[in-house]
């Protein structure tokens, strides 16, 4: 068996670890514990970190007779020296002369008065409109083309001399940056983090003009990827010698319940022009959950470090700390580490890496360790978009999405297929989820003509590296995955590709592994995997005990599993087991039975899971729904058809008969176990009851409202932690049955319909356990408003989501319900946008008009920022009783 406990090795490893490509030398010292000189403590240091995401103008287009002059292939040369300390052959010296000096848009004295005004993060996309005329795989919202950003801003003549940065979190995609009519660089890639230094063109003590453009090519994702700076932008100051861009590296080599080795490594860089003698402190404290800095633990100090001039040098040291609080699931406390630079007695930089103390281990035997105990890893894959918001980052949106998943049992997130937004990796750490955290979703060979095969030669190691960079002091990232069913995994020179992209991981990180999403069966046999260290198989519960069998020592995990598909609410009959079914309504049923070709219902998964248990866990494709990708309807019409059930093929014959094309209007995902909108379809009961054993519950599908089917068989299932249930329909017993071995649900197919109520009791070691009820419901009399939060910050960024419920006069939610809702807004609030989870609404996301779906929708308020008071939200459907809810912004 191949335990491999990912941990930094002896100092010897330290040089790989820290820079492999621009090599200088790593100072190890055996830190001494000090304390801080109160006097250097009380100085501020000289780095700043604002926020420079307010008062930015937008406009589309590029300006007439631009043409391509501002095309990637025509400014490559000069993009292509941005990062490139991190890239081994990357070119450094930037060819002669200013692209795009000879266009507007760069100039500062261009006049933009009439550009939009807006804040960062902002996707521009997602205003729509939907179009039926673009593909449902990339949501039928135009991404691509030129647009553009500016932004002017004052530097006061005291910055002179500073070093003057600016960190994108994220800009999709293509990004080309100009300031004061100066190009300074770019970055192709949309899901990337980046550094550009404004240092040589910035002017202090006046006004500097900031241009960006961005430009993601057409037919560059296969789901929607969202567009513009959308994710948070800093601006960043510091002296000239300063910790490097994630200058800092901390690992945990050796931990237990009594004590702990941690490993601190600084990168200090002097970009001044003489040589400097640096003393680098690093003080330990603890953190809370909020981020507040508690109690100094340790300290350590390196005294005299040498710096030469425009240089870079980093030192390791280490320290024990006693009695550890270790960083977990259940209790995911941290630690902050902030290192201080001090040179001539003088502070010249402070810098704050929180970090967490926790061992990881992958076992050939027995899956996932964390801190020495097995945890399994029950994950969900999750693209970026954050429904109806797009993919403009919001702290609460993510920090929502992981509160309904932790209350599934979810306890892992992969971040498919590339680097995600850095707040959702503080909130993992926060939180306590782990993380899958993915580079790419393909290498040299494509999936669409426009991705990022285009850029991979000239791009991919920096792509990796400083996605390791940035991450790596994360407690929460226990995965680096390579890549998401990459084309070449079936050949051998994917294999070369493979074998160099982990090396740049192990580079960068010893302590974790690297793993890939392999969907190819042989590369599990034919050598790729020995490329990674942990091996990932999408929609392969049939294969784990074969796998095992040839690679005895490869610790294998679902990287992906399930691709069940349904429509929240929708229910078809007769319920078959057969693989996904289309319908003219273009919906999915909610039977938990229906899968595209190459995908299975969950309880195959479990199933492959639970007989293999040393496999490590899985990650089902999806944990939300997702603008894109809708399955089974993102096909051309003709295999369409062949998905149909004889009726449905009927219905859709004619209208290809009447328009000479179907018009399929679905624009994203079936996959989610929770839809778009953040509303739990049934299935999140049949995780939640897999997932989280111990915790008794019971759920009934589906709902009780037939009127057309009274003495029709109408299948009844329950989802349970428990082993055994009995089901009541008005009182009367369906019969008590027990899940047999790998069976995930309990099942009265031959249940035939009578209104009224439908009760379950389950039991568990034949204890009763768990209820659940349904009941038929009366006509919709009223509408109700639940907000998830009813104070919020009035800062501009926090969000209330608000449940709309179309129920009948004893307050039941009426199942299939479609009501058009009108909602409103009084005092100092916004609708930011309104959901329903219906994959077929073409209803822009911003409208305050929406339809209900299947009983519900749902209306996301932001409080306006600095301005505290009481929002009124009205919601309104003809024939209904109105509804309102009061929130506070505070
Ligand atoms: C996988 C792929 C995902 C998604 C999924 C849908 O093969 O990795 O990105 O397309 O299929 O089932």
């Amino acid at each position: 068996m191949k335990n491999i406990p990912f941990q930094m090795g002896a100092a010897g490893n330290l040089r790989r670890a820290w820079l492999p490509t621009n090599s200088f030398p790593i100072i190890v010292l055996a830190m001494v514990q000090t304390i801080l000189t109160g006097a250097i403590q009380a100085q501020t240091s000289p780095r700043e970190r604002v926020s420079f995401n307010d008062s930015w103008l937008f406009t589309k287009d590029d300006p007439a007779d631009t043409g391509d002059k501002l095309s990637y292939e025509n400014l490559k040369a000069w993009i292509n020296c941005t990062g490139a300390e991190f890239a081994t052959n990357a070119p450094t010296a930037r060819p002669e002369g200013n692209p795009g000096a000879d266009i507007s848009y760069t100039q500062s004295g261009f006049d933009d008065h009439d550009w939009r005004k807006l804040s960062l993060p902002h996707d521009w996309a997602i205003e729509g409109p939907f179009e039926q005329k673009y593909e449902g795989s990339t949501g039928k919202l135009k991404f691509w083309g030129p647009v553009w950003y500016r932004k002017h801003f004052d530097v006061p003549a005291s910055d002179a001399g500073k070093k003057i940065f600016l960190d994108v979190d994220g800009a999709m995609s293509f990004s080309e940056v100009w300031l004061n009519g100066q190009f300074v660089g770019g970055w192709p890639y949309g899901y990337a983090s980046f550094e550009l230094d404004l240092t040589p063109f910035i002017k202090a003590g006046g006004e500097n003009v900031l241009s960006i453009r961005l430009d993601s090519p057409a037919q560059s994702s296969r789901w929607y990827p969202g567009a513009g700076m959308y994710r948070n932008v800093w601006l960043v100051k510091t002296a000239p010698v300063h910790v490097g861009q994630w200058g800092t590296f901390i690992t945990t080599p050796e931990v237990s319940a009594s004590a702990a080795t941690v490993k601190i490594q600084v990168h200090v860089k002097n970009e001044a022009d003489s040589h400097a003698t640096v003393v680098v402190k690093n003080e330990i404290y603890t953190l809370a959950a909020e981020g507040r800095k508690g109690k100094s633990v340790a300290s350590l100090t390196t005294d005299g470090l040498q710096i030469s001039a425009h240089g870079t040098e980093a030192i390791a040291g280490q320290v024990i700390l006693k009695d550890p609080h270790l960083w977990g699931i259940k209790n995911p406390q941290r630690y902050l580490a902030v290192t201080s630079i001090e040179q001539n007695g003088r502070l010249v930089d402070r810098y704050e890496t929180p970090f967490g103390i926790r061992r990881i281990e992958f076992t050939a035997d027995n899956g996932f360790l964390l801190n020495g105990e097995h945890v399994r890893l029950n994950g969900v894959c999750d693209h970026a978009d954050l429904g109806a918001l797009g993919s403009a980052v919001n702290t609460r949106a993510l920090e929502r999405q992981l509160e309904i998943l932790r209350e599934m049992g979810d306890n892992a997130i992969r971040t498919s297929h590339n680097p995600p937004a850095p707040e959702l990796l503080e909130l993992a750490d926060r939180m306590g989820f782990v993380v899958m955290d993915e580079t790419f979703d393909c290498w040299v060979r494509g999936k669409r003509p426009g991705d990022y095969h285009l850029v991979y030669p000239e791009w991919h190691e920096k792509d990796a590296r400083t996605l390791i960079r940035r991450d790596r002091n994360h407690p929460c990232v226990i995965l680096w995955s390579i890549g998401n069913e990459i084309a070449e995994q079936g050949n051998a020179r994917g294999h070369e590709i493979g074998r160099e992209l982990a090396a740049i991981v192990h580079q960068e990180d010893t302590t974790r592994p690297v793993t890939a999403a392999c969907n190819n069966l042989q590369a599990g046999f034919n050598g790729f995997q020995h490329v990674v260290d942990v091996f990932g198989y999408n929609y392969k519960p049939n294969d784990y005990t074969r796998f095992r069998a040839t690679n005895s020592s490869i610790p294998l995990f679902g990287s992906e599993t399930a691709s069940c598909v349904s429509s929240r609410g929708e229910y078809f009959f007769p319920v078959s087991n057969d693989k996904a079914r289309g319908r003219a309504d273009f919906q999915v049923s909610s039977y938990d039975l229906y899968a595209p070709p190459w995908a299975t219902p969950p309880g195959a998964e479990f199933k492959g899971q639970d007989a293999n248990p040393f496999v490590a866990g899985e990650f089902v494709w999806t944990g939300f729904d997702y603008i894109g990708e809708p399955t089974p309807y993102d096909r051309d019409a003709s295999n369409l058809l062949n998905f149909t059930d004889p009726v449905e093929k009927e219905k859709l014959a004619r209208q290809l008969e009447e328009l000479g094309h179907i018009e399929v209007p679905s624009r994203s995902s079936y996959f989610g176990i929770i839809d778009l909108a953040g509303f739990k379809k049934d299935r999140f009961y049949i995780y939640q009851a897999q997932w989280r054993p111990e915790f008794p519950m019971a759920h009934i599908l589906p709902h009780w409202n037939w009127p057309d089917r009274a003495g029709q068989v109408t299948p009844v299932h329950v989802y349970t932690s428990g082993d055994e249930a009995e089901l009541f329909l008005n009182g009367k017993s369906l019969g008590k049955k027990k899940k047999g071995q790998y069976e995930y649900r309990i099942r009265w197919d031959d249940a035939v319909y009578q209104p009224g109520e439908l009760k379950v009791v389950a039991y568990k070691n034949g204890k009763k356990w768990a209820t659940d009820t349904v009941k038929t419901t009366g006509a919709a009399a009223k509408l109700a408003l639940q907000p998830d939060r009813a104070k919020i910050r009035a800062d501009g960024k926090d969000l209330s989501y608000i449940t709309l419920t179309v129920e009948d006069k004893n307050g039941l939610m009426v199942p299939r319900t479609k009501n058009p809702i009108h909602f409103g807004i009084e005092g100092p609030g916004e609708i930011v946008a309104t959901d329903n989870g219906d994959a077929t609404d073409l209803t822009v996301f911003h409208a305050s008009e929406r339809n209900a779906f299947n009983g519900l929708a749902l209306v996301i308020v932001r409080a306006k920022a600095g301005q505290p008071g009481a929002i009124k939200v009205s919601a309104h459907a003809d024939g209904l009783k109105d509804a309102t809810a009061k929130i506070t912004a505070k």
